[in-house]
């Protein structure tokens, strides 16, 4: 039986993978070895005991405040002997982190084929999101096999003169995943938050974002707070200490506001599908959003999914105070503009991802 490792590390990469160990198992027709690299801890431990995946490496490789060249060395050093030891078929790897360019490294040195989930996504401009588009970049031009979600991601990859034997349209992994955890029941005091007033679900991290931009969105969403006392804001916040500090900092003490640790994937996907209004500057939630026909801002300069902007539900708000305060305030006050967004086509797949990926891969 042919053997395939899967590669991941972080939150996102584990909410996207999950579903594919999940149907690969149940098909038995190819060999998963799950392998990560611990790049995230808790939010990556979070998401396998919700699959129930427990994986046959664990490399435990994240540090406090880790380095990009420094978590790009770890995970290239301790991925060498379990490509050795395993010496896969394939390797599978996901979207555009510091493990899965490692991981794609790792295997192109060894001569093992690669597998790129997610793949084709591009804003155009390296700087952002950074270090991703690099990141994905690089993956593309190492993997012999790109499961793109997306017509247009495969257009992407057409243009950078891939070979179209090489490309397969799949959807995205991530609407899988959701289906999974909302079939799920869930109770949770946060979720009580968000029946008491207007709910509306707020995340931030990105890189790029730190800094004014990020202190400009929160100094937007803290005054909308003040200035609609009905609204229930919830914010999990990210465990990056940088975006801790700066978020605690912004909207601590607010009623209206909850900050919460990271929650976990099946609450926060019942979050997202009972709120009246997303804000995010995340890939996955943006695409869930989408899915889920809840409007989006995106708290972006720009996006690598803009499919979901050309079919109306999510908007580019950038992150100017004065843009996301005037947009949220249209959204939760214009019924006609909310319903303009609302339900609006979903272009990030029809939750068949992981059996259109297993079923190439059963035949490579
Ligand atoms: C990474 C990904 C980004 C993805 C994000 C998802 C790269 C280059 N970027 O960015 O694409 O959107 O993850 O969340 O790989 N931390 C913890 N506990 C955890 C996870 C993180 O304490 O469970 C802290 C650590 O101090 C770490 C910091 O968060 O140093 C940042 O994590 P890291 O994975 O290095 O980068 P992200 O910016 O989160
Ligand atoms: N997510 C979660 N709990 C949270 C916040 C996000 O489970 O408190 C999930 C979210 O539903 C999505 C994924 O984490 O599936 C997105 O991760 P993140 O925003 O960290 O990374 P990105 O998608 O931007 O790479």
């Amino acid at each position: 039986m042919k053997k395939v490792l899967l590669v991941f590390g972080t939150r996102p990469e584990a909410v996207k993978m999950c579903p594919l160990v999940l149907e690969l198992r149940r098909r038995g027709t190819v060999r998963p070895v799950v392998c990560v690299t611990g790049q995230h801890r808790l939010l990556l431990r979070d998401v396998l005991e919700i699959f129930q995946v427990t994986p046959d490496y664990d490399l435990a490789l994240m540090e406090r405040e880790q380095s990009l060249d420094g978590l790009t060395a770890a995970c290239l050093t301790a991925l060498g002997p379990v490509l050795e030891r395993e010496s896969p078929d394939l390797a599978l790897v996901h979207g555009d982190t510091t493990t899965a360019l490692a991981a794609a490294m790792a295997a192109f040195y060894r001569h093992i084929p690669v597998g790129h989930v997610e793949a084709g996504l591009r804003t155009g401009d390296l700087a952002a999101p950074f270090p991703e588009e690099f990141n994905r970049r690089t993956v593309d031009m190492v993997s012999r096999y790109a499961f793109a979600p997306t017509a247009e991601a495969r257009e992407n990859l057409l243009r950078e003169g891939f070979d179209s034997s090489r490309i397969w349209v799949t959807g995205n992994t991530g609407i899988d995943a959701l289906q999974y955890t909302l079939r799920q029941d869930c109770a949770d005091p946060a979720l009580d938050f968000l029946a008491e007033g207007i709910p509306v679900v707020l995340t931030l991290h990105r890189r790029e974002s730190l800094g004014r931009p990020m202190e400009e969105v929160l100094a937007a969403v803290r005054t909308l707070a003040a200035d609609m006392p009905g609204l229930r804001i919830l914010c999990p916040v990210h465990p990056n200490p940088q975006v801790q500090e700066t978020v605690y900092a912004a909207l601590a003490g607010q009623e209206n506001i909850r900050l919460t640790e990271p929650m976990d994937t099946v609450t926060f996907h019942h979050a997202l599908a009972g709120a009246r209004l997303i804000l995010t500057d995340s890939g996955g939630v943006q695409e869930e959003a989408a899915a889920l026909g809840v409007p989006a801002l995106v708290l972006r300069e720009k996006t690598e999914r803009p499919e979901g902007i050309q079919a109306g539900g999510l908007l580019l708000a950038g992150t100017g105070r004065e843009a996301v305060y005037t947009q949220c305030r249209r959204l939760l006050e214009d019924e006609t503009a909310w319903q303009a967004m609302r339900n609006r086509p979903n272009p990030y797949g029809d939750g068949h991802a992981s059996e259109r990926i297993a079923e190439v891969l059963e035949q490579f």
